[in-house]
C-alpha cells in the first residue's frame, strides 16, 4: 500500500479494484467440475452469471489510512436488486434439485481454496479494508472461514443420517428441502467469516440468495464470492449485490418471495427488519425466517478468588484485540475491591506501554483504527461522556485521533454507577468500564450482571473457587448464549464454541453449530403405501 514489498505473509495490492453488481439473467449451460468429480448440469443448465455496472459507484476506503481507496463498487439500485431476486429464484429448483453431495463438495473446494491459493487474498483484504492485524485477519478470514464450510458439510451429512420409521404397509421418506422462495445474507463487516458463512450455509442446503455484504468490507466479500465461483458454485446461486441498506431491505421485504433473511449487525437494524417485514405480512407466500446475531453487551466477571493474571490478560484480549469490534468483545467488568489496585495498574500499564496501535501492515501492533467514522463518532461520545460525568474516570486511554486514520485508543473507565449506560449500551469499540464491588456481595452482582444489560451474548466468570463457579455458571445458564468459565469472552471456534446469543443479541442460532445449517432447511415427508 506504501508502494513498497512487504512481508511475504500477506500480499498487499497498490491497485483499487472496481468491481461489479452481479446477477443472472441469461441462460447458459454449465457445466461443474472439479477435483476428480465431473457434475452433468441439470436439465436445461443453470442461468448464466452476468455484471451490471450501475452509475453508483461507492468507495472502500483503508480504515487506517482514510485517503487510500481499497476498492470502488457499484451499489445496486431497486430495479437490480428486482432483477436479483429474479435470478436467485429462477435458479432455485435446479439447485436444489442438484444431489446434496455435489452441492456440499463445492464448499469443500472451496475451503480448500481458502486454504492454499486464495488464503493470501482473504487475509490482506481483510487487514487493509477491515483494519486487522495479520494474525486477527488470518484466524478470521482464512481459519474461520475455512472451517464454517467444512464443519458445515459435516453437520449436513450428520443430519442426513436421521431416518423416520417405515411400517409394514408404508415405507416413509424424510428429505431436506431450501426454503420456498429466496434467502436474502445482510452481512456485517468485522468477520469476513461471518459474511460468508451466513451466504454459504443457506447455500449448502439448496438456497439461492441476494448477498449484501457491508460496504466496509465489501472487498474481501467479493474475494469470498470470487472463491465460491472458482469451487464451482454456479452463477446465479449467491447474487452478490452490494447496496444501499434501507433500499436493500426495503426491496426484499416487499418481495412477496421473501423466505428468510440471514443477518449479522445490530440489533437496531434487526428489529427494522422485522417491522418492515411484519408491514408486509400480507403479501408473503410463506413466512420469513429471521435469523439474526446482533448487539451484546458482554461482561468479565470477577470474584475474589480469581487469578490476577489471567484477568488482566483476558481483559486486555477481550476488551482490545480487533479494537473491541468483535461482537464478542468484553466491554463491561464487574470488579472485587481486593483486586482493584493491582489489576488498574496492570492494565493502565499495559495500555500506555505495551499495546501498539497502529497500522497493521507494522506486523507488532495490537490493533489498529476501528473501522469509520460513524464508528469513530460514536465510541468518541462514549468517551467524552465518560470524561464529562461525576460517576466515572478515565483510568487509561481516552484518545480520539481521526485525522489520518479513524484511531480510537484502549481506553479503560471506572465507574461507581453500575447502571449508567456505560455498563448497558454497546459502544463497539475499544472502550472497557470497570464498576468495583465489596468482595462481600458477589451474591447480589450476579443478579447485576444479569439484570443490568438487554443482551445476552457472551460473558465470562473468573473464580478458582469451584463451588461458586458452578453456582455462578447455574445462575446464568438461563440467559446467556455463550458463558466462558475463567477465559475471556472472544474467540469461540467453530464446532467448539457455537456462537450466538439470546435475549436482544439474536435469535440464538449457533453459527458454527449442528443446528444452522437446518435453519435454511424446509424438510418434506412422504409416505408411501407399499
Ligand atoms: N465468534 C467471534 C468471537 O467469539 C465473534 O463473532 O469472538
Amino acid at each position: 500500500i506504501n508502494g513498497q514489498e512487504q512481508e511475504p505473509a500477506v500480499r498487499i495490492s497498490t491497485r483499487t479494484t472496481v468491481f461489479p453488481v452481479f446477477y443472472v439473467d441469461d441462460g447458459a449451460i454449465l457445466d461443474i467440475q472439479f477435483g476428480t468429480f465431473y457434475y452433468p448440469p441439470p436439465e436445461g443448465g443453470y442461468d448464466h452469471g452476468k455484471e451490471v455496472w450501475t452509475n453508483d459507484i461507492q468507495r472502500q476506503v483503508v480504515p487506517f489510512d482514510h485517503k487510500t481507496t481499497i476498492a470502488e463498487f457499484c451499489y445496486a439500485d431497486r430495479s437490480v436488486i428486482q432483477k436479483a431476486i429474479d435470478s436467485a429464484l429462477k435458479n432455485r429448483i435446479k439447485w436444489n434439485m442438484l444431489p446434496v453431495e455435489q452441492r456440499a463438495n463445492i464448499f469443500l473446494k472451496a475451503a480448500d481454496l481458502a486454504s492454499t491459493s486464495w488464503r493470501q487474498d482473504l487475509i490482506a483484504t481483510t487487514m487493509l479494508g477491515q483494519g486487522k492485524t495479520v494474525f486477527q485477519a488470518e484466524i478470521d478470514a482464512a481459519c474461520e472461514l475455512i472451517d464454517f464450510w467444512r464443519f458445515n458439510v459435516q453437520f449436513l451429512a450428520d443430519a442426513l443420517k436421521y431416518k423416520p420409521i417405515s411400517t409394514t404397509d408404508s415405507d416413509n421418506t424424510y428429505s431436506y428441502r431450501g426454503l420456498e422462495g429466496f434467502v436474502a445474507a445482510i452481512t456485517p463487516f468485522n468477520f469476513t467469516a461471518i459474511g460468508g458463512h451466513l451466504a454459504s450455509a443457506p447455500a449448502m442446503m439448496g438456497n439461492t440468495l441476494l448477498w449484501k455484504p457491508s460496504d466496509t468490507a465489501v472487498l474481501s466479500s467479493y474475494i469470498v464470492y470470487q472463491i465460491l465461483q472458482e469451487a464451482g458454485l454456479p452463477p446465479g446461486i449467491i447474487n452478490f449485490v452490494p447496496a444501499n441498506g434501507q433500499i436493500f431491505g426495503k426491496t426484499i421485504t416487499k418481495s412477496p418471495d421473501l423466505a428468510a433473511i440471514s443477518f449479522t449487525g445490530s440489533s437496531a437494524t434487526f428489529k427494522t427488519l422485522w417491522r418492515w417485514v411484519s408491514e408486509n405480512l400480507d403479501i408473503y407466500r410463506s413466512f420469513p425466517r429471521l435469523i439474526g446475531e446482533c448487539g451484546g453487551k458482554n461482561f468479565h466477571l470477577i470474584h475474589p478468588s480469581a487469578d490476577s493474571a489471567t484477568i488482566v490478560y483476558a481483559t486486555i484480549r477481550a476488551s482490545f484485540e480487533y479494537s473491541g469490534q468483535k461482537c464478542s468483545a468484553c466491554s463491561r467488568v464487574y470488579l472485587p475491591r481486593s483486586l482493584a489496585s493491582s489489576f488498574f495498574d496492570d492494565m493502565k500499564n499495559i495500555v500506555n506501554n505495551e499495546l501498539k496501535i497502529s497500522s497493521p501492515l507494522e506486523f507488532d501492533t495490537f490493533s489498529s483504527a476501528v473501522i469509520d467514522n460513524k464508528s469513530f463518532d460514536r465510541i468518541k461520545a462514549y468517551i467524552d461522556y465518560a470524561k464529562a460525568s461525576s460517576s466515572s474516570k478515565i483510568i487509561a486511554g481516552g484518545l480520539c485521533d481521526n485525522h489520518n486514520g479513524y484511531y480510537v485508543h484502549p481506553t479503560i473507565i471506572e465507574t461507581t454507577n453500575p447502571n449508567d449506560k456505560l455498563m448497558q449500551e454497546e459502544i463497539f469499540g475499544p472502550v472497557v468500564t470497570v464498576y468495583v464491588y465489596d468482595d462481600k456481595k458477589f451474591d447480589d452482582i450476579v443478579d447485576l450482571v444479569d439484570q443490568t444489560s438487554p443482551y445476552g451474548l457472551t460473558g465470562s466468570i473468573f473464580c478458582q473457587d469451584k463451588t461458586i463457579l458452578k453456582k455462578t455458571k447455574e445462575r446464568l445458564f438461563h440467559s446467556m448464549g455463550n458463558l466462558y468459565l475463567n477465559d475471556k469472552s472472544t474467540g469461540s471456534v467453530v464446532n467448539q464454541q457455537p456462537f450466538g446469543g439470546s435475549r436482544l443479541s439474536g435469535t440464538n442460532d449457533k453459527a458454527g453449530g449442528p443446528h444452522f445449517i437446518l435453519r435454511w432447511a424446509s424438510p418434506i415427508s412422504i409416505k408411501n403405501m407399499k
